[in-house]
């Protein structure tokens, strides 16, 4: 079976950004980023996409929060057709290896508790309830803070 390749993203190309901001929709609705920000996120920010044989199969921002120590991860998802091949499993898992090269301490993440898919892919990465944030994102759509830690193993 392929393995999924996990790169982050400098600058786009007409045809990515294009591409990435109708997979972003698909999965993610309103939430997903759109043209204006995904280049905004991979210039100054950490855009990631997973490929399998070269095709985008999911994506994930992250950004440096400004309590020192703390990188935050959003729009995260794997395209509905790679579902359940534990792609989002290795997406995740990689994504903290490079943040962790990038000095980070912890991983944030927000999702809503009802995510069943989300929940439990990160409860399986190591993620623990920070706190509840109620309303977070306007009434009636709270979400649940979870944090994981960020370490670089060294070599023996
Ligand atoms: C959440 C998401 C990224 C999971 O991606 P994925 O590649 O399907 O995840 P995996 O195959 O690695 O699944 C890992 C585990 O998560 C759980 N899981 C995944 N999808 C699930 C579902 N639909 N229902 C219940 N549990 C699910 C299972 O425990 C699964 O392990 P298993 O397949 O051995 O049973 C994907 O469903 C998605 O993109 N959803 C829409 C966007 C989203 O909600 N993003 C998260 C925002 S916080």
């Amino acid at each position: 079976m392929s393995e999924l390749v996990v790169r982050r993203l400098f600058r786009l190309e007409p045809e990515t950004l294009g591409r990435l901001a109708e997979h972003g929709r698909e999965s993610l609705g309103e939430a997903a980023l759109d043209e204006w920000l995904l280049p905004v996120a991979a210039a100054w920010g950490f855009l990631f996409v997973g490929e399998l044989d070269g095709e985008p199969a999911g994506s994930a921002q992250g950004f440096r929060c400004s309590d020192k120590g703390d990188f935050y991860l959003d729009c995260f998802y794997i395209r509905p057709r790679f579902r359940r091949r534990s792609l989002g499993t290795t997406l995740l898992g990689q994504v903290l290896q490079l943040l962790g090269h990038e000095g980070g301490r912890r991983l944030l993440v927000t999702a809503d508790p009802e995510n069943g898919a989300a929940m439990a892919l990160y409860d399986a990465a190591g993620f623990q309830a920070v706190e509840e944030l109620g309303d977070f994102y306007g009434k009636g759509r709270s979400r649940l803070l979870m944090a994981a830690a960020l370490g670089v193993e060294e070599p023996r």
